[in-house]
């Protein structure tokens, strides 16, 4: 049977987290060193507050650049609940200690995949996760949504079970072509999973409904 696909929430505000989960259908939260910077929090208490709301994946990234010290990060991270996915870049020492990681069955998500190589060479390390960010690709004129694609194919000719996780979503459109695509998880902002449930006819269509119930002959 094919997995639904998997809607995160890409922040490291609780009000939006809390709102988020309030609708019952939030799978998973993803930070960022820049998103954890942004509400001005202690990284470690702010993750152990997300995981107490949000008991899927819960992506928690590290800032050291070299393997041991990113293991060490990772290791002090992995404290905090089960539910935390360690984070990495899709660098050579975010390779190496993915497959560190996953040999030892500790779940991760490597980010900044800008190509397919990156996303087949961390599959191949076992990673859990992989966020190619397709809005920095359209940023610069690219097309992030062609990154997508190429992965999915190369995972399907392979059977590699890593997740494609579609990060850097910046509009519906993005959601509706990466759902297309079958991207296995998209991470999204607020303002466009606010967006998701909008469309100005079914307003429209519910005002008239309403003003011709209103209007009925008793
Ligand atoms: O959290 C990773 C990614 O979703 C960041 O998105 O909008 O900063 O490119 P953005």
């Amino acid at each position: 049977m094919i997995p639904p696909m998997e809607l995160y929430i890409d922040t490291a505000n609780m009000d939006e987290i809390n709102e988020a989960a309030a609708l019952g259908v939030l799978d998973g939260v993803t930070t960022n060193p820049s998103l954890i910077a942004k509400e001005g929090v202690d990284f470690h208490t702010r993750m152990s507050e997300i995981c107490a709301v949000v008991s899927g994946p819960v992506s928690g990234e590290v800032v050291s650049l070299e393997h041991d010290s990113m293991i060490a990060e990772a290791n002090d991270l992995l404290q905090i609940a089960d539910n935390l996915v360690i984070k990495l870049p899709c660098t050579v020492d975010g390779l190496k200690a993915c497959k560190t990681l996953s040999d030892r069955n500790v779940r991760t998500n490597l980010t900044l995949c800008f190509q397919p190589l990156q996303a087949l060479m961390v599959a191949k390390a076992g990673a859990f996760l992989v966020s190619p960010f397709l809005g920095r690709i359209d940023d610069i004129g690219g097309d992030g949504m062609e990154l997508i694609q190429q992965i999915r194919t190369v995972y399907d000719n392979y059977g590699f079970t890593t997740k494609i996780l579609a990060a850097s979503i910046r509009h519906p459109l993005h959601l509706v072509q990466c759902a297309l695509l079958g991207a296995d998880v998209a991470t999204v902002p607020m303002k466009v999973i606010k967006q998701m449930m909008h469309h100005p006819l079914t307003d429209k269509g519910l005002e008239g409904f309403l003003a011709d119930w209103n209007a009925r002959k008793q």
